[in-house]
Order: C-alpha cells, then sequence, then structure tokens
C-alpha cells in the first residue's frame, strides 16, 4: 500500500517514544522506505539500534556527524521525504517549529521540506491544554502542518487528553494521506482565495475578513489529487502550498487581470476569493486629514469575475462562492444562473462553527439543476475534497459530453 514511498519518521522526546517502533515496523510492511530521525532527547527513551534494526536504515541523530556525509543532508532529506511524521512530538518540539527553530537535525529537516508534515503531538494533559501549546498548534495548523490529536485516557502521569493514538490509528492516517486519489491528474485548476483590499489613501484601504482558508485548502488538495494548480490570492498570511504555481495579488482589479490571463489554459476555476463587490471611486493621492464633520465614501461597484468568465467559459467548469446572510439558496441558485457556474458553493458565516476566522464550515453545495446538498459541519480542508469531487465528476461528464 506504501510501496515506493518514502518517509521520514521523526521521534522526539517523550514517553510515548516506545510506539514509534511499532509505527515503523508498520510502515515498513506495507512496502514504505523509512529513515528514522530523531531528537538526542528521544534516544533518552528509546535506542538508535531497535530503530535502525525494525526502519532497516542508518537512523539519522546529529546534525555534524563525525563521520562525513557527502551533500547537504538534511537538505537531501528534507527533498527525499514524500511524507515527514513527528510521532510522538513533544510540547517543545511544536513550539520550536512554530517559531522557526533549526537546532537539532530534526527541526532543520522540518524547515527545510516541501513535502507534507504530519505531527502526532503526545504528553501529560496540562501541557496539552496549555494555551501558548493550542496557539502554537493552532499556528501550524494554519500554515499546513497537519495534527493527529492524541487520545483520552491514561498517561504516564495522570489521566486526560494526551495520549499518543494507537500505531495502527497513525498509519492509516499515513496511508490516507500517501495513497489519495489522483482523478485530477492532466487537469489544469486555477484557484482564488483570500480577500481584496482596496486602497482608499496610502494608508487605509477597504477590505473583508475572508482568510483564504478554503481557497488554500482547495489549491492543495487539488495538487495533490494530480491537477496543475494556479493559485491567485489576496492577501493572507496562509503558508502557500507546494508545488502550486502562486499569484499574489492585492485589489481586486488585479484579481481580475491574473484570472483573466490564466483562464484560457485553465480546465476549471474555482472562485473561492472574496472580492471587494465595491471599490473606492476616488483613490486619494494623500493621507485624507482627520475632520470634525462626516465624509463621504463614494464606492462603485468593482468588476464580476466570475460573471466576466461565466460569459467565455466554453466547456470550462466554473464553481462560485456565495456567503449569504439570508435567503442563502435562493440567492445562491440566482447567482449560480446569473453568472453562468457550474456549481455554486453556499455558506452563512453566521451558522456556529462556520466563518472566518475557524477552521470548519458547513455549506451547501447548488448544481446547474438546481440540485442542493446540504453538506455536515466540516474541517474547511475536508469542504475542498467535497468540492473538488464535484468539480471532478463535472470535468468527466464535460469530456463525454
Ligand atoms: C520521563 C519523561 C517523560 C516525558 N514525556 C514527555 C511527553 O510525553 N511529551 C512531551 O511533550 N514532553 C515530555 N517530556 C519532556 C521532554 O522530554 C522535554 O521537553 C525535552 O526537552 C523534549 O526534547 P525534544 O523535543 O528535543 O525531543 C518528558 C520528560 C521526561 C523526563
Amino acid at each position: 500500500m506504501l510501496k515506493e514511498k518514502k518517509i521520514i519518521m521523526g521521534i522526539s522526546g517523550g514517553i510515548a517514544a516506545y510506539k514509534s517502533c511499532e509505527i515503523v515496523r508498520r510502515l515498513k510492511k506495507l512496502g514504505a522506505q523509512v529513515i528514522v530521525v530523531m531528537t538526542e532527547n528521544a534516544q533518552k527513551f528509546i535506542t538508535p539500534l531497535t530503530l535502525e534494526t525494525l526502519s532497516e536504515n542508518e537512523v539519522v541523530t546529529e546534525m555534524f556527524p563525525e563521520k562525513k556525509v557527502v551533500g547537504v543532508r538534511h537538505v537531501n532529506l528534507a527533498q527525499w521525504a514524500d511524507l515527514i511524521l513527528i510521532a510522538p512530538a513533544t510540547a517543545n518540539m511544536v513550539g520550536k517549529i512554530r517559531a522557526g527553530i533549526a537546532d537539532d537535525i530534526l527541526t532543520t529537516v522540518v524547515i527545510s521540506t516541501k513535502s507534507p508534515v504530519l505531527i502526532a503531538p503526545s504528553m501529560n494533559v496540562n501541557m496539552w491544554e496549555n494555551p501558548i501549546f493550542q496557539e502554537n498548534m493552532e499556528f501550524l495548523k494554519n500554515k499546513g502542518y497537519m495534527f493527529i490529536e492524541p487520545e483520552t485516557g491514561d498517561l504516564a502521569c495522570g489521566t486526560g487528553k494526551g495520549r499518543l493514538p494507537e500505531p495502527e490509528t497513525i498509519v492509516k492516517q499515513v496511508v490516507r494521506l500517501s495513497t489519495g486519489k489522483k482523478d485530477l491528474e492532466g487537469k489544469s485548476i486555477l484557484v482564488t482565495a483570500g480577500r481584496t483590499q482596496e486602497p482608499l489613501d496610502p494608508v487605509r484601504y477597504l477590505s473583508n475578513r475572508s482568510s483564504g482558508k478554503t481557497g488554500y485548502a482547495i489549491a492543495e488538495a487539488a495538487q495533490k489529487r494530480g491537477a496543475k494548480v494556479t493559485l491567485i490570492s489576496g492577501p493572507s498570511d496562509l503558508r502557500v502550498p507546494a508545488e502550486v504555481n502562486f499569484i499574489r495579488v492585492e485589489k481586486a482589479k488585479e484579481m481580475y487581470s491574473a484570472v483573466r490571463s490564466h483562464f484560457d489554459k485553465a480546465d476549471a476555476l474555482i472562485m473561492a476569493a472574496a472580492v471587494s463587490d465595491f471599490v473606492p471611486s476616488m483613490v486619494s493621492q494623500d493621507k485624507i486629514k482627520r475632520k470634525e464633520e462626516e465624509i463621504l465614501l463614494k464606492l462603485k461597484p468593482s468588476l464580476d469575475i466570475l460573471k466576466e468568465m461565466g460569459k467565455r467559459k466554453k466547456k470550462k467548469i466554473l464553481v462560485g462562492f456565495s456567503l449569504e446572510t439570508e435567503d442563502e439558496i435562493k440567492n445562491s441558485k440566482r447567482k449560480l444562473v446569473e453568472k453562468n457556474l457550474d456549481l455554486i458553493v453556499a455558506n452563512n458565516p453566521n451558522v456556529p462553527g462556520a466563518g472566518f476566522e475557524v477552521d470548519t464550515n458547513q455549506v451547501i453545495l447548488i448544481d446547474r439543476r438546481g440540485r442542493t446538498e446540504k453538506l455536515p459541519l466540516l474541517l474547511k480542508k475536508e469542504v475542498a475534497e467535497k468540492v473538488l469531487d464535484k468539480v471532478s465528476a463535472l470535468l468527466k461528464k464535460a469530456r463525454r459530453g
């Protein structure tokens, strides 16, 4: 199942380090090539010899080994890996990755890689609940690092959340990540994400709260499913997914130009960006001065990118997002027709668990025939996969028709 997959198994100094032996054994049994990279503290819990025997590879423990190694080892390892798994990951390890610290071989490999990184934290419940640790984890999730949640149960000291899941569960996750569908192979997909910023004067702008999480998740998932992806993004702090053609824009007008120049080569356009509907009629060259009286901001409608692309879509698949706080199905259906879309993803930020800053969303998928599918509350990454399932089916249908 994991034949030809190259996995770096990172181990840090937690009590659950003993479970890493079983993880390595299972990965090997499924055909993966495994190189174990251990921190100095991990070696206090478990010996490299055991892992060397199980992985059938030299275990990497040092940044500057005495025995000369040809090439720059951390870079080679970082490029070699299809996936980096860290299990167990200590609170210290998560904190160091978040801070961009690279003071040993494992953290240096992690900072040097473009491959997916899957982190399985395990620790005492108080460490797990510590807001600094939680914030570190959230930060990394937003940058595209993936986490396996620990389980609740007996810990080395007391009970609570923090126990490393069983090796079987961790390996299942690795298999799921490594053997994903390749149903978008050969397709070119254009994705827009994030918000636009419309200057009012040299220091102020008009914008919205879109984080770009869904669009980035779509771009990343489409790339993993084999598509050639171009991601056009407004300002966002998110990590750019590996191996996508990334174009950064600011204003709605720039997003329009970027979409137009990449549209012809695309098989599908997924417009997840929250483009300003209105832009200032005039941009002041100088900072608008504070006054005692009211000032009137004059806005004009921006170019409707989707509608423009809808006019020239031919056999391309067009997907729009519709953010509505009332009558979402009715309004979204109207947009779908007006803009000549194949699919519209309707969402309401007022639904609990939906919205901008959170990692989850509840959406309704509406197709050209007016069929609606209300999805449960899902992670934005899961919403991305669902949208791509539809796009994949539509692309297949377009080829047949
Ligand atoms: C017996 C023992 C068990 C430990 N277990 C854990 C653990 O499960 N999770 C954790 O985050 N830290 C644990 N620690 C603390 C880490 O070993 C410590 O933070 C260390 O600096 C981690 O180093 P590393 O991340 O470079 O491997 C434990 C320490 C000891 C002495």
